[in-house]
C-alpha cells in the first residue's frame, strides 16, 4: 500500500481499492471497543495538543472534516513520518493513508454502509456517537510504535 508504483499498473486500482479496504477495516475494528471513548493519554495526548491546539479542537477538526467527505471515504488521524507530526486527512473510497506516505493511527469509515442501519442518512450523529467507542489505548500503542 505504501508503494503502489511498484505494483503493475493494470492491478494498481484494484489493489488500492481492495487492499485499502482490507487494511482500513482491519484497523477500524481494532480501534473500537464497547464503553471506549474519553481521551488519549501519554505522549499521544501531548502531540495532539501540539498539532491541533487541544483535544477538543482535534475532535472538531476530525468530525467536521469527516462529515463533509463527499460520497464514500474515511477520516484519519495519521502520522507523517517525514516531518514527525500528527495530521488529519481524508481519503476517498477505500484509499489508505499508506498510499500518501502517512501512517494511519485512527480511521473512521463514513461509507453509508457503516451507519445507515442505525443512523439512516444522519452521518453527523454517527460520527458523534463513534467517539464513545474509540479505543484510545490501542491508538496510543500504534502511535508509540511508529513515532519512537
Ligand atoms: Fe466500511
Amino acid at each position: 500500500m505504501s508503494d503502489l508504483n511498484t505494483v503493475p499498473e493494470n492491478a494498481r486500482d484494484a489493489i488500492n481499492f481492495y487492499g485499502g479496504g482490507y487494511e482500513n477495516h482491519r484497523m477500524f475494528w481494532d480501534s473500537m471497543k464497547p464503553n471506549g471513548g474519553g481521551r488519549p493519554g501519554g505522549r499521544l495526548a501531548d502531540e495532539i495538543g501540539v498539532y491541533f491546539g487541544s483535544f477538543d479542537e482535534f475532535k472538531k477538526k476530525f468530525s467536521e472534516g469527516t462529515i463533509s467527505i463527499q460520497g464514500s471515504g474515511w477520516g484519519w488521524l495519521v502520522y507523517n513520518q517525514t516531518y514527525a507530526k500528527l495530521e488529519f486527512m481524508t481519503t476517498q473510497n477505500q484509499t489508505s493513508p499508506w498510499t500518501q506516505r502517512r501512517v494511519p493511527l485512527l480511521g473512521l469509515d463514513v461509507w453509508e454502509h457503516a451507519y445507515y442501519l442505525k443512523y439512516q442518512n444522519k452521518r453527523a450523529a454517527y460520527v458523534e456517537a463513534w467517539w464513545n467507542v474509540v479505543n484510545w489505548s490501542e491508538v496510543e500503542e500504534r502511535f508509540i510504535r511508529v513515532a519512537s
